[in-house]
């Protein structure tokens, strides 16, 4: 198999609108060579677009696409070095495996010998080798994603884009293929970016996630860093789960600052991002987060009901000041949820697990 090293990518300012409605609101990412790029956002956040822009399928309103420092964006599709998995696959039905994976080569006018060699290294790659000559309506949902990924790589694409491709497959099988394209992705050293509006997916694989709302990136940074230091509310909330606990901004010092919430209990949290004391906030306390204190330190709260989750065991707390929290805690063999009624205090784990936003965000 051939080695095709990955360009740069380069989204510069990109702006969409559709008629009056604006898709993509400028969109700035820097993709480095052979990064696997998550796109990340709820439906109809421009996702979509954003790809067929740098495909070459539509043009942007304006901004640019450069890859490997030349811009691309004045190139017809064929020409940008992109390959392109879509949402539904878009396999040809009519035609063989074999005879899929060898469109685009034929399209550049490969010479028919080396075009060969190429989709049979690019079948095994995918291990489809043996249902070459199957026609692709007779396959499986995962055997067609197998076939849609050989085709879009068997033209050593410098770029792959994956829009949400494994939303047809099922949970097992997914985690299959989530591996294997990573496998395959880094063996080719193809930059990559994959569309999802799964959080897990996108943390799961992407080197770096980028979350949009409403056309906007919000934040852009590794998955851990997006999970723990989300820049804003709305990725706080999207990406997991969160507590969220109204509250006022008392003092600030340093990098933590000093809540006071509803009930009057104080709670410590990291610094807020440009927030003047006194202001009104919201602390977001994840579920793994929150642990129930042994002594009477923490704030005073029911238990309504629990789940035992296998691994972990999550209850839904209502607080005496009547707000709902759930806490997820790790299960050991034989524990069973606690009943509801059950009386206990909850505390956040550490004061970095407290992040705090202006009521503002949390009320957009
Ligand atoms: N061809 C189109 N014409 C008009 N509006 C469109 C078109 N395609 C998408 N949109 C709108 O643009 C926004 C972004 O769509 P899309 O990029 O498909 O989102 P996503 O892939 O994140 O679900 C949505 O509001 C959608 O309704
Ligand atoms: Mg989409």
């Amino acid at each position: 198999m051939s080695i095709n090293h990955g360009q740069t990518l380069t989204l510069d300012d990109i702006v969409h609108q559709y008629g009056g409605a604006l898709a993509v609101d400028h969109v700035t990412l820097e993709i480095k060579a052979g990064e696997l790029v998550a796109l990340l956002g709820p439906s109809g956040c421009g996702k979509t677009t954003l790809l067929r822009i740098i495909a070459g399928f539509i043009a942007q309103t304006s901004g640019k696409v450069v890859a490997g420092g030349r811009r691309i964006d004045e190139l017809p599709p064929a020409e940008r070095g992109v390959g392109i998995v879509f949402q539904n696959y878009a396999l040809f039905p009519h035609m063989t495996v074999a005879e899929n994976v060898g469109y685009g080569l034929a399209a550049r006018g490969t010479d028919k010998a080396a075009a060969r060699k190429r989709t049979s290294e690019m079948l095994d790659m995918v291990q489809m080798g043996h249902l070459a000559d199957r026609l692709t309506k007779q396959l499986s949902g995962g055997q067609q994603q197998r076939v849609a990924l050989a085709r879009a790589l068997a033209i050593e694409p410098r770029v792959l884009l994956l829009d949400e491709p494994f939303s047809a497959l099922d949970k097992s099988l997914r985690l299959d293929m989530q591996i294997e394209i990573k496998r395959i992705q880094r063996a080719a050293g193809t930059t990559a970016i994959i569309v999802t509006h799964d959080q897990e997916e996108a943390l799961s694989m992407a080197d770096r996630v980028a979350v949009l709302n409403q056309g906007a990136l919000e934040q852009f940074a590794p998955p851990s860093q997006v999970y723990d230091h989300p820049a804003t509310y709305f990725v706080n909330q999207f990406v997991g789960t969160a507590n969220v606990l109204h509250a006022t901004l008392e003092s600030i010092s340093g990098d933590r600052a000093c809540l006071r919430l509803a009930d009057g209990t104080a709670l410590m949290s990291r610094g807020p991002a440009g927030l003047a004391t006194g202001s009104s906030v919201v602390a977001c306390i994840r579920p793994e987060n929150l642990c129930v204190s042994v002594g009477d330190e923490g704030v005073p709260a029911s238990v309504e009901f629990g789940m035992p989750l296998g691994a972990t065991i999550v209850h839904e707390l209502r607080t005496d000041s009547g707000q709902r929290l759930k806490i997820s805690e790790q299960r050991k063999p034989g524990a069973v949820p606690r009943e509801p009624g059950t009386r206990l205090r909850v505390w956040p784990a550490s004061v970095d697990s407290v992040a705090v936003f202006s009521s503002m965000q949390a009320s957009a």
